[in-house]
């Protein structure tokens, strides 16, 4: 089974008719401010780069120009202000209905801590995760991803990556959005077709969205899912068990994992490396190589913006994530080339594809380096 949508589930914090009004409206100004993320152009031709030709003689091309150029432009300064202000409304729509909601998800929590599908959650308040970990509140996310870390039972950091994800992706809905995990077992089965992993391991896994998408694709595979912040993890394994598939959730540094050398048949990552510092990035690639077998393939996947030529007014645009968005480690992966890191976690040249591989609902790409360890 390929799980392609959104799912819905009884975790899942459920909007009133006026909060998911709000939400969608919030969406769609989001969308609204994306279609305006070209006029930025318009502003550096017309008025930004002529401006700054003036001041240092030349017109702005690298990234850094551009960024000196668009600063203080009025249409710049109102449109970034916007995006970040429908950010930060987002989180605070989706929050009225995770504090709503609570009670009920609470209920739902205790109903399912026998765990019917047969999947476990382990958290530990002696874990000590990376001070990466604590660098940002990413994403606007209303008390970080390590929200919880105190109490052994809350959960709402992965409620608020799940509703927020939904809205942040700019879907229209659940049930509607492409899911990442899907396309990735996709290119897997296009390309391997004989492939049948038996032990999958999910690296920074967040609410498992993705980890859960491997247990239903490869039902007779242990699948195991790590991420350092324990409020995720408690909602993953939550969201796992109402939608009845069995996972394993492990609090871990997926730079320092706990398993067993060539343990794992398959070991992927999605949307990780553009929220882990450039040395973190070497670490965890260095352990992913160490815990898949000889034979095994590791997969990291992520944002469309790398694998193709971007512009440096794109990558300006790219950079905004950086400069107001919280995101402290987007412009490490969006320099870095990640082949290398590849290489340098002992993989060799011919062991190493980095590639594109096609959203399942548009005409975008997400960007995938993988190795297979021979
Ligand atoms: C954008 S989220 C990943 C999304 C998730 N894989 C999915 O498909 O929905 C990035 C995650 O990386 C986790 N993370 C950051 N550094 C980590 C590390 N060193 N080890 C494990 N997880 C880490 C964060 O806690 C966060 O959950």
């Amino acid at each position: 089974m390929i799980i392609d949508r959104t799912a819905t589930h009884e975790m899942l914090a459920r909007p009133t008719h006026d909060e998911a009004a709000r939400t969608q409206y919030i969406v769609q100004l989001k969308n609204h401010l994306r279609r305006f993320e070209n006029a930025n152009r318009v502003a550096l031709e017309n008025r930004a780069g002529p401006a700054f030709k003036v001041i240092t003689g030349h017109e702005p091309q690298t990234v850094e120009d551009i960024t000196a150029a668009m600063v203080d432009d009025p249409f710049y300064q109102i449109w970034s202000a916007f995006s970040r202000s429908a950010q930060d409304v987002m989180w605070t729509s989706v929050g009225t209905t995770i504090h709503r909601e609570l009670p009920r998800m609470t209920e739902v929590a205790a109903r399912l801590a026998n765990a019917p599908a047969g999947g476990t959650c382990e958290t530990s308040p002696d874990f000590k995760a990376p001070a990466d970990a604590y660098a940002a509140h990413i994403h606007g996310q209303p008390g970080g991803y390590m929200l919880g870390e105190e109490s052994a039972t809350d959960f709402v950091a992965g409620a608020f990556y799940e509703s927020g994800g939904n809205a942040y992706s700019l879907g229209t809905g659940i049930g509607m959005r492409d899911s990442k995990s899907a396309a990735i077992i996709e290119f897997l089965k296009a390309r391997y077709p004989d492939f049948k992993p038996r032990r999958i391991l999910d690296l920074a896994c967040s609410s498992g969205g993705a980890t859960v998408g491997y247990s239903a694709a490869f039902p007779e595979a242990e699948v195991y899912g790590v991420d350092v912040a324990p409020g995720l993890l408690r909602y993953a394994h939550l969201r796992a068990e109402a939608m009845g598939l069995k996972a394993h959730f492990r609090q871990m540094d997926a730079g320092a994992l706990d398993f067993e050398d060539d343990s794992f048949d398959l070991v992927i990552s999605h949307n990780m490396m553009h929220e882990v510092s450039r040395e973190a990035l070497g670490r965890i690639f260095s352990e992913a190589r160490r815990v898949v077998k000889p034979g095994g393939i590791v997969v990291h996947q992520d944002v469309p913006v790398k694998g193709a030529d971007f512009t440096p007014f794109e990558k300006f645009i790219f950079s905004w994530q950086t400069k107001n968005n919280d995101e402290p480690f987007w412009d490490d992966f969006t320099e870095a080339h990640v082949p290398s890191v590849m290489l340098e976690a002992g993989f060799s040249q011919d062991e190493v594809l980095e590639t594109t591989v096609k959203m399942r609902d548009g005409p975008r790409a997400w960007y995938v380096v993988l190795g297979q360890k021979t």
